[in-house]
């Protein structure tokens, strides 16, 4: 049977490569006008067919894993950088393992402690990092978007995740190592594995460093056996066994810390810079966004409680402005398999306009080798199933009208939306899924939107923030979309 399109291109082994590169979103809508929701197109000599829309989403994710297999695709950028034994660098069975020792981390409890050391952390940064008493107390400064956040983001996760000692050194002995594992995190990184130039071997010196530094830790702890001093992810690590009854490694635990660590700062941050981004510019939302705060945190006389886990989660605004933000700015716009054999690819799926045809009926056949390639992005910005696709509007979560009513109805029979913290859509046919969907899906989304919430409630009850100048741009060249660099003004805020 025949393959999926393949999309015109001059140059044979460049093929679309600086098109997708330059604006991934951009070039699958305009291939999709021409050649529907099917389409290969080749990507430094590699044949990438992305399927695209709801049935494309499910196509790729919900996928047998052994036929569309993550693995084969993320290994060559994330072993390096994470390490050996761990996420993309062993079976699936054992990632699965991995992915459920993470949960011992994120119960309720836990998420609970961990809001009180993100809010402390945040309060640090304001005094230490951002001029905001004496003189300057009320008039207007500026902070760089994306820096600041990102320091925020690896301030509270390492702080809340893995504890006090590791939250220091990385901000100080470790900053450039970071730095320079960052730096062997791109898309050259995993297009190309392997390259004798300087990135990639500091990157391989890095990783190496990181690792030693877990490991003499897990060791002291262990050696001190005062493990119940500590209470994180590294404890909790170490007192967990596969399933055939082993422990974790030291050097999986140094090497899954690793992983978190990735995994979450790039996106975290990026969703937490978009969220500022847009309340800087919607001064009707700020304030809705600090009066939810005085009626649900208590506190007297004009001040506001200590934020609390329970409070959080009655923050309706709050929680529909991070979701609202995920639905614009994903920061992973390509999630990706590799088809390890030939997989059809249904009718219904390639020609939405024929979706009644019997759903066996297949349109192409989608060779063994190939990657195939989901984007959520392209769903969660499409006219017909969202109001407005391209409007920030966070009370579109609130209000039925917000998506077309077709698509709401299905929306609302896949996905359990739940106005607590972290809940969004949980089925592969979903047309919102920021932290993807099936086997692979986040470990990170409770912890992220928790992190993300409570920094901005924090920054909100000391901060104003405006932005002055033109909203900035995606910059699609690295891994995760960001923000391009750009300037927020704030000051303290007046009560
Ligand atoms: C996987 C998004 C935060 C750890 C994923 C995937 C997405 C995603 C889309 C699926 C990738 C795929 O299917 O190929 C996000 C977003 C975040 C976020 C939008 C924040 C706003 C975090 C955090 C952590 C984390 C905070 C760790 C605490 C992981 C891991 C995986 C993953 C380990 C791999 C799971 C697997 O392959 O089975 N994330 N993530 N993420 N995420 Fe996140």
């Amino acid at each position: 049977r025949s393959q999926p399109p393949v999309v015109w291109h001059w140059i044979p082994f460049l093929g679309s490569t600086i098109s997708y590169g330059k604006d991934p979103v951009g070039f699958f809508r305009t291939c999709r006008e021409r050649y529907g929701n099917c389409f290969t197109f080749i990507l430094l000599g590699k044949r990438i067919t992305v399927a695209l829309g709801e049935r494309g989403n499910d196509f790729v994710l919900g996928g047998k894993h052994t036929t569309f297999v993550a693995e084969d695709v993320y290994a060559p950028l994330t072993t390096p950088v994470f390490g050996t034994g761990v996420i993309y660098d062993c079976p699936n069975d054992k990632l699965m393992e991995q992915k459920k020792f993470f949960k011992a981390s994120f119960t309720a409890q836990k998420l609970a402690s961990y809001v009180h050391t993100i809010a402390d952390e945040v309060k640090g940064y304001i005094t230490a990092e951002l001029p905001s008493s004496g003189s300057a107390c009320h008039e207007w400064l500026t902070l760089s978007v994306p820096k600041t956040f990102s320091e925020i983001t690896l301030l509270t996760a390492s702080h809340s995740l893995q504890g006090v000692r590791v939250r220091d050194s990385l901000t100080k002995d470790y900053a450039q190592t970071l730095v320079d594992l960052d730096h062997g995190f791109t898309p050259l990184h995993w297009i190309i594995p392997g390259l004798p130039l300087p990135s990639y071997w500091r990157r391989d010196a890095a990783h190496a460093r990181m690792s030693r530094f877990y490991q003499q830790l897990i060791h002291e702890r262990r050696s001190h056996g005062n493990l119940e001093d500590h209470q994180d992810i590294i404890t909790d690590l170490m007192q967990q066994q596969y399933r055939d009854g082993t422990c974790v490694p030291d050097h999986e635990i140094a090497h899954l810390m690793i992983a978190v660590l990735m995994a979450g700062q790039h996106t975290s941050a990026s969703s937490l810079s978009w969220s500022m981004l847009h309340i800087a510019q919607c001064p009707d939302i700020q304030e809705a966004l600090y009066q939810e705060q005085v009626e649900h945190c208590g506190g007297s006389e004009g001040f506001l409680g200590a934020l609390r886990y329970e409070d959080l989660r009655k923050l309706t605004v709050l929680d529909s402005v991070i979701r609202e933000t995920l639905r614009l700015h994903p920061p992973i716009h390509s999630i990706m398999r590799k088809a390890r054999s030939s997989i059809p690819v249904p009718a219904t799926l390639a020609s939405p306009s024929i979706a009644t045809l019997d759903s066996i009926a297949t349109a192409f056949v989608v060779p063994k080798g190939d990657i195939v390639l989901a984007s959520p992005m392209v769903s969660q910005l499409d006219p017909t199933i969202w109001v407005d696709p391209e409007r920030w509007d966070p009370y579109r979560w609130h209000d039925e009208e917000g998506m077309a009513s077709a698509a709401r109805k299905k929306y609302d029979e896949t996905d359990k939306i739940d106005f607590g913290f972290g809940l969004v859509s949980k089925g592969t046919s979903s047309p919102y899924l920021p932290f993807g969907a099936g086997k692979h899906r986040c470990i990170g989304e409770q912890f992220a939107y928790l992190q993300i919430g409570t920094i901005i409630a924090t920054l909100l009850r000391h901060m104003e923030f405006r932005l002055e100048g033109a909203f900035p741009k995606p910059d699609f060249t690295s891994m995760m979309v960001v923000p391009m660099t750009c300037s927020l003004m704030y000051r303290l805020r007046r009560t």
